[in-house]
């Protein structure tokens, strides 16, 4: 009965992918002809996963899982960038969709044309400083955008009794900001976004757990740290100052750069999200952190360190480049993670010292500088004028 469906399916979902490529999506489908025999033991939904953390998770989840079919949706804003998986654009168990999740009608034909039975949402507008500048962009994409994919999911998984799973990909920041001396942040510490960023993400874990507890949608929820590693947009601290000390530009640090973020290798929260994915509880809420805190001052120092001794620079040499600038408006002073859930029931650790991952990610930005060049083109420019030379 069980086979005789999932043959149905398979026709159904071969009809409206010709359909579909017709209409609504710009697809790129790669075929071969397993593919067009087999069929897959699940059909994923990653969304955002042109982005940076996207784009580990896909690759991880194409690699790992050939059995699985994994469905990329992504706008390709400013963030998104499909020269991010190039190695994996061809794998018979990969599709790109060029969509928008706020695109409620776009949202329904997928999950139907494609039988999505799980959701991994990471499509978000991500940067605190341009939340402080356009915070509507942040409430439509974060906010609705989340909405929508909620619904749809709602709508096509409701007379099914196939597994589904929604997993929602967020941030610490939900959690507001901890004083120096203060505990980690909790499953448990209550809610108190500050930046328009953080508002709209906590927003959106709201939704989630509200159609958990209206609907009985199955979902699962993980807060997360900083991440740092390969193919992170320019504007985010670290990317930005390895290309600055690069180039011999200033190294805008806000106020006394004495804040403290809590930084975790991308691959580590990657494989998290793979084993919540698979393990986690229906409901439940997963604290992903590196255990791993840095004043910002004292992290931009080993940075230009380690970029310095790669070019075979004096060892500290950059510093001269430090300026200290105006503090971002709202500036959390600290995050900082108690993942001892995640450890404690699901066995997660994360594997790499901080020095190694820096020096990987370094390693990384210096051999792919054509990579670091293509994403700055002129809306970076732009961006970066407005942001620190006016
Ligand atoms: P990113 O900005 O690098 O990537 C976001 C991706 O979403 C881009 O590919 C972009 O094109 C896509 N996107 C944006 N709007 C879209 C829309 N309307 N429809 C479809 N796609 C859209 O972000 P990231 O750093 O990879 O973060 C991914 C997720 O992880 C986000 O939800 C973020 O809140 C969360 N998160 C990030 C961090 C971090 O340190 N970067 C930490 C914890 C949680
Ligand atoms: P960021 O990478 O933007 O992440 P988030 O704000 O989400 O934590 O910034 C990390 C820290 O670095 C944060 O305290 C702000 C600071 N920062 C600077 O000092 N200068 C910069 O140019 C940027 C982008 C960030």
């Amino acid at each position: 009965m069980r086979e005789r469906s999932k043959i149905r399916n398979r026709e159904r979902r071969e009809v409206n992918r010709t359909n579909n490529s017709k209409n609504n999506f710009e697809t790129m489908t790669t075929h071969n002809n397993n593919k067009e025999h087999s069929t897959p033991s699940r059909n994923i939904l990653i969304t955002g996963g042109a982005g940076f953390i996207g784009s580990h998770l896909v690759r991880l989840f194409v690699n790992k899982y050939p059995d699985y079919q994994i469905i990329n949706l992504d706008k390709l804003t400013y963030a998104g960038n499909l020269a991010n998986l190039k190695d994996v654009e061809n794998k018979p168990n990969y599709t790109f969709i060029k969509g928008d999740i706020c695109d409620f009608d776009a949202m329904q034909q997928l999950f139907a044309d494609y039988q999505i039975d799980s959701v991994i949402h990471l499509a978000a507008e991500s940067h605190v400083d341009r939340s402080i500048k356009d915070p509507f962009s942040f409430a439509k994409t974060n906010v609705m955008g989340t909405l929508n994919l909620l619904e749809a999911a709602r709508q096509s998984w409701q007379n099914s009794e196939n597994c589904h799973l929604f997993y929602h990909v967020s941030t610490d920041e939900v959690y507001g900001s901890l004083e120096l001396g203060d505990a980690l942040f909790t499953e448990e510490t209550k809610y108190d976004p500050h930046s328009p960023y953080s508002a709209s993400k906590a927003s959106s874990d709201h939704f989630v757990r509200a159609y958990h507890d209206t609907y009985r949608l199955p979902v699962v929820i993980s807060n997360c740290s900083n991440n740092y590693g390969a193919y992170q947009f320019p504007e985010k601290l670290i990317p930005l100052f390895i290309n600055n000390i690069l180039k011999n530009k200033p190294l805008p640090v806000y106020g006394k750069g004495e804040n403290v973020r809590d930084w975790l290798y991308v691959e580590d929260h990657v494989c998290a999200i793979d084993l919540i994915f698979h393990k986690g509880k229906r409901g439940e809420t997963y604290n992903i952190g590196g255990c791993n805190e840095w004043k910002n001052i004292d992290l931009i120092r080993v940075l230009i360190k380690t970029v310095d001794r790669l070019l075979g620079r004096n060892e500290g040499e950059s510093e001269t480049l430090i300026t200290y600038v105006t503090d971002r408006a709202g500036h959390d002073l600290r995050y900082a993670i108690d993942a001892s859930k995640l450890k404690n029931e699901l066995g997660w650790q994360p594997s790499l010292q901080f020095e190694e991952g820096i020096e990987k990610t370094v390693r990384w930005y210096l051999e792919n500088h054509e990579w670091l060049e293509n994403v700055m083109g002129g809306d970076y420019r732009r961006y970066y004028e407005e942001m620190y030379e006016k």
